[in-house]
């Protein structure tokens, strides 16, 4: 471990904690109940799962520590284990010098298309129809998944490949969610009807990657894409490439980590739009001042201030990364507190992002707070949507252009009215996104309609 960083971080425990089971059922029923409770615990919480102590850290200094020290004390943890047996080893999985080449590796895969972005934006946004009523939870998982099979294999994938594509990504993400948060490893293992699609979903789309990568070696086709920037990475020090399997299993996690990530961004900018007039008007604002025509020229990102400085505060308030993991493989000391072998630990930036001594009035959506006079007095190591050290995300440009495009897309396009009573709740899968949120859109210049 590197030098520690803190001496005396304050520890609680959990209320609530039941005979056997701890706080692991509640923590599938509601993570956020548990996760309220521990944010008055203190810097680490102390949760059970199960019989088994873990430990929600929310300190800024000890996640910085954490996420910053050598794989050698701790491995990625419980929200990986079962992710290798899923989907194979991968960049998601691996640790130590293996991961750093693998990273160094496929890098350059990671370069935003932002083309394909502002075209699928374009067509979701522009295929509503005025005064329908849309979940937009369910337009922005279409947004993204298409944004992933095209950006996956530009012109190599055909009308019907990306559309079986898309409707097999949520099949096998909703699996890879449940096992990944399965502490016993065995429900992957039961043949129920749910088990067999996932593994039908996971098969098939491990099927597509494949063809791509033939379809590129043999043809060229796809080139741009990101399963021929895997096919053609290689080794900095040996020149080795990847193996056809290395391939696929870094295509999967590639579209695990980057789909449902973004979605859940765009759903709660969705839902803010539609339940806070103020913040939709600034945006129409921007957009209209800004003269972003449709499919939008990516050249205009970076004139759109203010849709970022939403994003920043979405970011904040609903990191989709909630809750991360390690798993301590030796005696840490952790802010003077003995962590021993085995225990897991969780870092979790929705406790760091709302606490009160890092962010005024923390709970207040409220995006001038990333204004830079004001952004300059939050303190570093504060706001880690995106991780930090040597496994910060990857996809982050991915997830930057994606959301300010489609941010700004519907915004010039459309008004969202909320379409239901009750606010939209917050569900954590492993993902933090809502449960539903449905509006009706009314298009906000009716002679220009796209429709
Ligand atoms: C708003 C969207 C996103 C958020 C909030 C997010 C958040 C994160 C976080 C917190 C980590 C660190 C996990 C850890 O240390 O345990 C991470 C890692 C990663 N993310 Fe993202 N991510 C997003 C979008 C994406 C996208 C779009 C992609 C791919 C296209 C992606 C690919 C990855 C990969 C491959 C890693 C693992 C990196 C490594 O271990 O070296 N992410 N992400």
């Amino acid at each position: 471990m590197p030098q520690e960083t803190m001496t005396h971080a304050t520890l609680g425990f959990v209320p609530g904690r039941r005979w056997l089971v701890g706080h692991a059922l509640k923590m599938r029923k509601d993570a956020f109940s548990v996760m309220d409770s521990a944010r008055s615990c203190g810097d680490i919480a102390v949760v059970w799962l199960g019989p088994k102590p873990a430990y929600v850290i929310s300190h800024p200094a000890l996640i910085r520590q954490l996420l910053a020290a050598e794989d050698r004390s701790l491995d990625k943890g419980p929200l990986y284990e079962n992710l290798a047996q899923l989907i194979g080893v991968s960049i998601g999985t691996l640790t130590g010098h293996p991961h750093r080449v693998r990273r160094r590796m496929i890098a350059p895969a990671y370069a935003p298309n932002d083309e394909i972005i502002s075209t699928v934006a374009f067509e979701v946004a522009s295929s509503w129809r005025p005064g329908h009523l849309y979940d937009m939870v369910e337009e922005m998982r279409r947004l993204s998944f298409t944004v992933m099979a095209r950006t996956l294999f530009t012109d190599a994938i055909t009308a019907d490949s990306e559309a079986e594509f898309v409707q097999l990504l949520p099949v096998a993400l909703t699996g890879i969610a449940k096992y990944m948060a399965d502490p016993t490893g065995v429900l992957k293992r039961i043949p129920t009807a749910d088990n067999r699609r996932v593994n039908h979903a996971l098969t098939r789309l491990q099927q597509i990657i494949d063809d791509g990568v033939s379809t590129y070696r043999s043809a060229g086709a796809g080139a741009g894409g990101i399963v021929a920037a895997l096919t053609d990475a290689r080794d900095p020090q040996t020149g080795q490439p990847l193996s056809a399997e290395q391939i696929r299993n870094e295509a999967m996690v590639l579209m695990s980590a980057g789909s449902e990530t973004v979605a859940g961004v765009l759903s709660h900018a969705c839902s803010i739009m539609a339940h806070d007039p103020a913040i939709a008007e600034q945006l129409h604002a921007e957009v209209d001042h800004a003269l972003v025509d449709l499919p939008m020229n990516p050249g205009k990102i970076p004139q759109l201030e203010y849709a970022k400085r939403v994003i920043h505060e979405i970011l904040r308030l609903f990191p989709s990364g909630a809750l991360m993991s390690r798993r301590a493989t030796v005696e840490i000391n952790l802010g003077g507190h003995r962590i021993p072998p085995g225990a897991a630990l969780f870092f979790c930036p929705y406790l760091l992002h709302r606490r009160v001594d890092l962010f005024d009035d923390p709970d207040r959506f409220d995006p001038d707070r990333w204004l830079p006079e004001r952004a300059q007095r939050i303190p570093h190591g504060a706001f880690v949507p995106f991780g930090a050290g040597p496994h910060i995300c990857l996809g982050d440009k991915i997830a930057w252009s994606e959301s300010t495009t489609a941010i700004a897309t519907i915004s010039r396009l459309w008004n969202l009215q909320p379409a239901a009573k009750r606010a939209p709740r917050l569900i954590l899968a492993p993902t933090l996104n809502l449960d539903a949120v449905p509006v009706t859109v009314e298009p906000r210049h009716p002679a220009q309609s796209p429709i």
